[in-house]
């Protein structure tokens, strides 16, 4: 009762002074005591309370989520950490808020024993306080005019964020959307997407039954027929590793320019570390074509990433997760071969190393 009477007050301060002013009365009148008190607004570390829980899904709930004023905002499809307690252990999972306004909107699936994402099924309330980081990754809308979004389960998250500010945005672009999911019951955000259905062309897939109004996966042979100017549109995508693999093979396929793919993981990938290739023979050469940059690799340079390797050499390049995941560091292969982690002609440079004699990256 307490915890849910501060939070409102918290809410309360926070909406009505303002994030700038709540900032600098909070840190004037930083004491021991009143951080005691309240923890959530006299502190300088970011946090967030919740506000509400809402079951989605089977297996599925949103959590709204109000941070507190060190928060700056963000940018749908970005990700945050988010840090619980939990048996005396702290720990931190990324999630890409499905919605973003004053206050932001994470749609967690419980993943069998899964830590964070079981705890928060089971105990995140409102009136609970949860670590939080400022908005990171680079799976964001950058401007293009035609756009084609690819999601399945979970990963609707970020572009369902993307879709829904563009709709409110002047000029909407020119959007197509495909969302799958095992069942009619596993849909996310159903009413969302049945309303979306009114201003632009949502499909719904179901992989595991068939149900009127709902269409099959996406394959090769359905592709075209379904988007057939899908090779001048971007297309944004994520989802569980399988269906990302399984979008790459067929866009590959029918011969789509993978520089204009955009992709977000949710899983780390097992990259296999550095590949064969013979070091000491001829230590390779990366050429940065977007940069205009070449990097002649030594010894030294054996067994590190390709971010690793560019850093070593002064070689100015955004990072951001560095497990592979974030896609900050991401770039095209243009010729020569990478082992690790790529998906399609995409190369994740903090957890992919060189494997031939001359690798060409571009943006
Ligand atoms: C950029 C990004 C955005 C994301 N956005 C979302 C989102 O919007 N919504 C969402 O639901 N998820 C999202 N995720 C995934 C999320 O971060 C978590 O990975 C997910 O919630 C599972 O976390 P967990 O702690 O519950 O599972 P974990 O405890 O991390 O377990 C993960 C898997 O490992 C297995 N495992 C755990 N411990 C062991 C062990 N000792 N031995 C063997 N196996 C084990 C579990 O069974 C489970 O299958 C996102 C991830 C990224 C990288
Ligand atoms: S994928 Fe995040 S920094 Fe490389």
């Amino acid at each position: 009762m307490l915890e849910l009477l501060k939070t409102r007050a918290n809410v309360w301060a926070l909406q009505t002074l303002g994030r700038d002013r709540l900032d600098y009365l909070a840190s004037n009148t930083m004491t021991v005591v009143n951080r005691k008190v309240n923890d959530f607004l006299w502190t300088y570390e970011l946090k967030a309370v919740c506000t509400a829980v809402r079951d989605e899904a089977p297996g599925v709930k949103t959590f709204t989520l109000m941070p507190n004023q060190h928060w700056q905002g963000m940018q749908a499809g970005q990700y945050v950490d988010v840090t619980i307690e939990a048996d005396g252990q702290r720990l931190t999972r990324c999630y890409s808020p499905a919605a973003v306004d004053g206050s932001i909107s994470i749609t967690v699936k419980r993943t069998a024993n899964g830590w964070v994402s079981g705890w928060m099924h089971d105990w995140l309330r409102p009136g609970c306080v949860v670590g939080l980081s400022q908005a990171q990754g680079c799976f964001r809308y950058r401007g293009q005019d035609k756009l084609l979004f690819l999601c399945a389960g979970s990963g609707i998250t970020p572009v369902h964020a993307m879709v829904a500010s563009l709709l409110q945005a002047e000029q909407v672009p020119d959007m197509q959307f495909h969302a799958c999911f095992g069942k009619a019951e596993d849909v996310i955000f159903a009413d969302v997407l049945r309303r979306w259905q009114r201003r632009m062309p949502v499909d719904i897939a179901l992989s595991r039954e068939t149900a009127e109004g709902y269409v099959t996966p996406l394959t090769v042979e359905n592709f075209e027929q379904r988007y057939p100017d899908f090779r001048e549109r971007d297309i944004y995508l994520c989802g569980p590793s399988g269906f990302m693999d399984g979008m790459v093979n067929v866009l590959t396929e029918l011969g789509y320019n993978l520089g204009r793919l955009h992709t977000e993981r949710f899983t780390l990938v097992d990259n296999g570390g550095a590949g064969e290739y013979d070091f000491q023979a001829a230590p390779p050469e990366i050429r940065f074509n977007h940069l205009n940059l070449n990097v002649q690799l030594t010894a030294e340079d054996r067994g590190l990433s390709l971010l690793e390797v560019a850093e070593r050499h002064g070689v100015p390049l955004e990072s951001g997760c560095r497990k592979g995941m974030c896609g900050t560091c991401k770039l095209t292969l243009k010729d020569g071969k990478v082992s690790g982690n790529t998906l399609g002609g995409a190369v994740y440079l903090c957890t992919s190393y060189p494997d031939s004699a001359r690798v060409v990256l571009d943006a």
